[in-house]
């Protein structure tokens, strides 16, 4: 391990902080104001052939697999292209059927994963141009894929994946835009999103300046057995993803589910020793989550929000708050999921665990 810690006692910190520059060089040189879109030309497709894509499947494992359920919400919010994300270890077991012009995107930080390089190798079988999107530019997956993305986000170290959800959220932004842009978005509208993207790095440098406050809320809830994670619409992978960033590294059962499926099944579980984390930002949402935290309170359950900076209503059904500043509903993911990496990570700390390298995990599985 070359890369060092610098002034952190952990790569997983360090990671976390890296986000800022990270987010950023996941876009720079991609976005064109003149246009009013991003420009990807690592997936050497012309406007013709992105315009004739009927269908985008979206595969990968573990938070990659996160990053690919955000980006279903995204790519069909902003461009109407119907997406699909299958796990990349279920993807050729499945016999799912495509049409012609599909096109398949395989998300690795690694570019190792086997699953996922099965999944690239049974998707070009079949005859989909399959891209990558990679961090690793040496890696299996970024050379044998028909062209990608790859996320500049710089090694990462720490066994539980951080910066390269950002990374990878992005850049599914990024294919978003594009995609529209060539079918129904406007001009201004396309202007706007480029906006929105420019303001991400210093939104999640104010989200980073709360670690005292979430470090307390981590010890505050260590003590729990279980924990409950959950967000609706843009903000459900991000459920997955904070359950799974604190099973990872603390070893706290921790489950994410869409909060309105709370009443279907989870809510039998909740407890005064049951924490909730509810990812609820001022999205179109946000009432429906208010609901579904009531659901919670009324059985005694404590609640942790992710909210949106100046939201006075979601003080009162909360018993801790964790503000982010406001941004699309799109976008939300980027800034919500940090805090719950946060969380995960003080939580971690505090339980004594190994937190760049849990037990039981590795950073790039290999095996199928
Ligand atoms: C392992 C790591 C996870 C990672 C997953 C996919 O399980 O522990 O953090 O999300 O592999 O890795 P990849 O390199 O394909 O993104």
């Amino acid at each position: 391990e070359d890369v060092n810690k610098g002034d952190f006692p952990h790569y997983m910190l360090k990671e976390i902080y890296e986000q800022t520059e990270t987010i950023q060089d996941a876009m720079r040189g991609r976005l064109s104001r003149e246009e009013a879109t991003s420009k990807l030309g690592g997936l050497e497709m012309t406007n013709a052939e992105l315009r004739s894509v009927e269908r985008i499947i979206l595969t990968g494992c573990g938070t990659a697999s996160h990053a690919a359920m955000v980006g279903e919400y995204i790519i069909e919010e902003l461009a109407h292209v119907p997406t699909e994300v299958e796990f990349a270890s279920e993807f050729r077991y499945r016999n799912m059927p495509l049409p012609k012009d599909s096109l398949v995107f395989v998300i690795s930080q690694s570019g190792e994963t086997a699953d996922t390089l099965a999944a690239l190798r049974e998707s070009q079988r079949k005859g989909h141009r399959t891209l990558g999107v990679c961090n690793n530019v040496a890696s299996t997956i970024a050379r044998e894929s028909d062209g990608g993305v790859y996320m500049h986000a710089g090694p990462e170290i720490g066994v539980a994946a951080t910066k390269s959800f950002t990374s990878q959220v992005t850049i599914l932004t990024l294919i978003g835009l594009l995609l529209g842009r060539i079918r129904h978005m406007s001009t201004t509208e396309g202007l706007r999103i480029i906006d929105e993207l420019e303001a991400i790095p210093a939104k999640v440098a104010k989200i980073l300046e709360q670690t005292d406050h979430i470090k307390k809320i981590a010890e505050k809830y260590s003590g729990a057995h279980s924990m409950m994670f959950l967000g609706r619409q843009f903000n459900y992978p991000v459920a997955l993803e904070g359950a799974l960033k604190m099973k990872e590294i603390s070893y706290i059962h921790a489950s994410g589910h869409p909060s309105a499926e709370l009443k279907h099944g989870v809510i039998a579980l909740i407890s005064a020793d049951v924490p909730s984390v509810f990812i609820a930002p001022d999205d179109s949402v946000f009432e429906k989550n208010v609901s579904n935290i009531e659901e919670v309170r009324a059985r005694k359950g404590p609640i942790i929000s992710i909210a949106t900076e100046g939201n006075t209503k979601i003080e009162k059904v909360s018993d801790d708050v964790i503000f982010i500043p406001p941004c699309p509903d799109f976008l939300s993911p980027i800034l919500t999921s940090i805090p719950l990496q946060l969380l995960a990570y003080h939580t971690a700390v505090t339980l004594g665990c190994d937190v760049d390298k849990p037990r039981n995990l590795a950073k790039s599985v290999t095996v199928e």
